[in-house]
């Protein structure tokens, strides 16, 4: 491959329907999503991708019965509280976007022990979507740039209060299962990426998808608005 995306943004879509087609209760979908995102990652780190970004929660998740919230909540914690060394050993840094003051105490302590630990590694960096929202943080950005007094401002800006401001914008954005909608994810940052619809479910997601998805992205040719 010739062409390889420098950020890679995933919107992890099909839990809900892989554990319903094994009878199994939605949170058994979540679970097996995280051995999915365990794939995901060690196969970023053989194709040499530098940022990943996964869509774990967003403003709209509330929604959700109780229990399924709860139980992505906990399986969130329990993935940062066992894999620190894994983290360390890949040179993996994790990161959030997204507004997290209302989640559960323990859930914002381990995210931030484990962000504040793997602050200096930079082989790939993590991003977790995290009570994230495109709009909300549109909100929140431009919110901070009035308490600045500005009168006018340039979309550098905005930019600059965006939770992104870390990261590159995404080159190519995967959304499992078939679907073809963005659902508020990286409203503004996506505005020149790769787009990519594969059928599979998040939880059967593999080294072999993400092979796929690079093939296809290395054949795509990106103008930003120009010409060749
Ligand atoms: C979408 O599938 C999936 C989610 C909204 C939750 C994804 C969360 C995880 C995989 C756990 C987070 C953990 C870590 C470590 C980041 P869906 O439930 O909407 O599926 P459906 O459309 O088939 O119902």
């Amino acid at each position: 491959m010739t062409k390889l995306p420098l950020h890679i943004a995933i919107i992890m879509d099909g839990n809900g329907r892989w554990a319903q087609k094994r009878s199994l209760p939605r949170n058994a979908g979540h679970r097996a999503g995280v051995k999915a995102i365990e794939r995901t990652l060690d196969a970023c780190i053989k194709f040499n991708i530098k940022y990943v970004t996964f869509y774990a929660f967003s403003t709209e998740n509330w929604k959700r019965e109780k229990s399924e919230i709860n139980g992505i909540f906990n399986l969130l914690r329990d993935y940062l509280k066992e894999n620190p060394e894994y983290f360390k050993e890949k040179g993996i840094s994790v990161r959030h976007i997204g507004e997290i003051s209302p989640f559960p105490q323990d859930l914002k302590d381990e995210l931030l022990k484990i962000e504040k630990s793997t602050n200096k590694n930079n082989s790939l960096i993590m991003t977790l979507a995290l009570n994230y929202g495109g709009r909300d943080e549109i909100v929140r950005a431009v919110n901070a740039i009035i308490k600045k007094d500005k009168k006018e401002i340039t979309y550098k800006d905005i930019e600059k209060n965006l939770d992104t401001s870390f990261l590159p914008e995404p080159d190519l954005v995967i959304r499992t299962s078939g679907e073809n909608r963005l659902s508020n994810f990286m409203m503004l940052q996506i505005a020149y990426s790769e787009l990519y619809f594969p059928k599979v479910l998040w939880p059967d997601f593999d080294e072999k998808q993400l092979k796929k998805a690079l093939k296809v992205y290395s054949k795509r040719e990106r103008r930003f608005g120009g010409t060749k």
